[in-house]
């Protein structure tokens, strides 16, 4: 690090930072960054939505993010606007959270990313570093700069390939990942396990050193391509994990062994490490599946044979019906059945429901015919605009109200408040006191004890099985 990119860094410290974007990342980075101490500006196209985050309102649930919103208005260290042309012009530091979303054959669509290329382009009014936190695919940076150079007539600074940025128009691009958990944001913001620096200068490097040194946590400077890379084969490394622990999992239930003592017992070997072993329906999100094909797709069109990723997505595909047919197995014929679903959201800790599994089981037991009962604590609004209320579907209040009258309970969302319920008093308003966990979220003995009959995932060991010891009935 030069004494001159240094000062150069530290100078730009006192300049407004631009956050483009404010979902799920854009927001909480947004308002980290003004946590930290920092001037930020966020921007995004939808005045509806600025209009909402301007009168405190985040737009989604997030623990924490409310109070931080409320704070950082007050601070006046962040600004939310809708005019995005105008905050390019007011940053030095652009971070890029616009969506990524999916094409029909599985590639990133950048479209978004592009068009705010082409804004930073024609709003170029001095040095401007532009960082991708959205996760795309490898060689993004490059188009950026190519695409900058080209919308600014070719005036900007530096051309793909040419040396580092200098001059009035000059501007540097850099990687800079995201890996916060929905429903953890600000906590994997605040205490990172690591911070990637994908850069192609010092001044690039010692800018967002500088930003993240308050963080202090390792730090990975890399190119550009290396840093995107990461970010892809970080999201697809643990989409395999929990796909490999699911099938641990299914051979447990045959072999009579319990897939937590085995994921405890792997998960100590420092070189596995405990997280993401939790057996269960697959994972969900906005991320995983998306970021997998992705994935997938560039290792396609570079000729790379990574056909492993393809498997873990068949696997995780193939959770839906697997737990369907644990339901088929629990209670027999679906058609005319109430059915009581806890949780909805594709994890806990989110209103999210993209490409939640719970919805893709939820459709299929609508199909055939079950009458559901739905709750989640966060995430009914969300369902209510896909799946309307109808004859089949009803929104409850609470998990008591879920389970007046059901033939079976349906866990699909790991919410610890649903850890809490008084199980007796859920027994006490059901049909028929049946209990099909996707999240292996209770203790067997304890629903044992309370008198449902229980079926879970992975848990072939007959201490654990819910066939062998539900009160007076025998299936087998
Ligand atoms: C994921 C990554 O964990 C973040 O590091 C990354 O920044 C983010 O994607 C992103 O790319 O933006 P997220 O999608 O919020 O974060 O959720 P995770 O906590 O990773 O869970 C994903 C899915 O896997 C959920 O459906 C969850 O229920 C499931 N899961 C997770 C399991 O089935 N088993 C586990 O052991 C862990």
């Amino acid at each position: 690090m030069g004494e001159n990119s240094t000062s150069q860094a530290t100078i730009q410290d006192n300049t407004p930072i631009t956050v483009l974007g404010l979902g799920h990342i854009g927001l909480p980075t947004a308002l980290g960054l003004a946590e930290l101490g920092r001037q930020v500006i966020g921007a995004d196209d939808d005045s509806r939505k600025v209009g909402l985050i301007r009168g405190g309102d985040p737009t989604f649930y997030e623990p924490g993010l409310t109070e931080l919103l409320a704070q950082h208005l007050k601070s006046g260290r962040f600004q939310p606007v809708d005019d995005v042309a105008a905050a390019v012009r007011a940053g030095s530091i652009i971070f890029i959270c616009v969506g990524t979303p999916q094409k029909a054959n599985g590639q990133a669509d950048l479209g978004q990313v592009e068009a705010v290329a082409q804004v930073v382009a024609r709003n170029l009014n001095g040095y401007k570093l532009l960082v991708e936190k959205s996760t795309v695919p490898a060689i993004t940076a490059q188009w950026l700069k190519r695409t900058i150079v080209r919308y600014s007539s070719g005036k900007a600074y530096p051309a793909p390939g040419s040396a580092p940025a200098a001059g009035p128009m000059a501007f540097d691009v850099a990687s800079n990942p995201e890996f916060l958990r929905e429903g953890k944001a600000l906590e994997d913001f605040f205490h990172p396990n690591r911070i990637v620096c994908g850069v192609e200068s010092e001044r690039a490097r010692d800018l967002l050193v500088n930003l993240y040194g308050p963080l202090k946590c390792p730090m990975v400077v890399t190119n550009t391509s290396t840093a995107e890379l990461i970010k892809h084969a970080a999201n697809a490394f643990l989409s395999m994990k929990i796909s490999f622990i699911n099938m641990v999992s299914d051979l447990c239930e045959k072999v009579g062994a319990d897939v937590g003592a085995v994921a405890r017992g792997i998960g100590l070997d420092n070189r596995i490490g405990p997280q993401f072993l939790d057996a269960g329906i697959g994972y969900g999100g906005y991320c995983f599946p998306k970021d997998l094909r992705a994935f997938i797709h560039l290792a396609e069109e570079h000729g790379v044979d990574f056909s492993l990723l393809q498997e873990v997505e068949h696997l995780n595909q193939s959770r839906v019906e697997m737990f369907v047919g644990k339901v088929r197995q629990a209670i027999w014929n679906l058609q005319g059945k109430t059915l009581g679903v806890l949780g909805l959201a594709f994890k806990a800790g989110t209103d999210d429901i993209r490409e939640a599994v719970s919805l893709k089981i939820i459709e299929i037991l609508r199909e055939e015919g079950s009458i559901l009962r739905l709750y989640d604590p966060q995430a009914i609004p969300n369902t209510q605009r896909v799946l309307p209320a109808s004859e089949q579907i009803a929104y409850c209040t609470s998990a008591y109200d879920v389970a007046q009258g059901a033939h079976a309970l349906l866990l699909l969302t790991e919410w610890e408040e649903f850890r809490e319920l008084d199980l007796a008093r859920l027994r006490g308003v059901m049909e028929v006191p049946v209990l099909v966990d996707g999240r292996n979220l209770f203790d067997p003995e304890a629903v044992h004890k309370a008198g449902f009959e229980y079926f879970s995932v992975g848990r072939g060991d007959p201490k654990l099985a819910g066939t062998h010891t539900s009160p007076g009935i025998a299936l087998k």
